[in-house]
Parts: structure tokens; C-alpha cells; sequence
């Protein structure tokens, strides 16, 4: 699904963008341009990096718990 009209960015590349690092808009903005036009898709963009970095953390966490059980 694209998520930046103006850039062609979709949420795969955001997504692969936080696992490889970007924590803020401000990184996703660097690292592929999101946000860097418009603006229209800072907000949907900003969730997506907080949706997605607690999913990772969750899944990091019950990891984490099932190995050290
Ligand atoms: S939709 Fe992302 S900058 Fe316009």
C-alpha cells in the first residue's frame, strides 16, 4: 500500500527502513524522502514506525522470555 503518493513509498519500504534503523520521521525522511513534498503523509507515516517498531519489540520480547524460561 503506497503511503507517499508524491514519492512512490510504500509501507514495505517504510517497514524495511525501520528494521534497518529509522526510529522517526525525521530518519524515514533522510533515508527515502518521506514526507519531503506535501507533507500529507507524515502522520500515516509516523504510525506505521510505531505500529511496526512495537510489533518488533514484542516479538523480541516473547523471544526473549521463551529462551530464558
Ligand atoms: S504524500 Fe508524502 S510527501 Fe506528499
Amino acid at each position: 500500500m503506497y503511503i507517499c503518493l508524491c514519492k512512490g513509498i510504500t509501507d514495505a519500504d517504510i517497514k524495511q527502513s525501520i528494521d534497518k534503523g529509522s526510529t522517526s520521521l525525521r530518519d524515514l525522511r533522510e533515508h527515502l524522502g518521506v514526507a519531503s513534498v506535501c507533507g500529507a503523509c507524515a502522520c500515516a507515516a509516523k504510525d506505521l514506525v510505531k505500529v511496526h517498531t512495537e510489533n518488533a519489540n514484542n516479538d523480541l520480547g516473547e523471544g526473549l522470555f521463551y529462551r530464558l524460561a
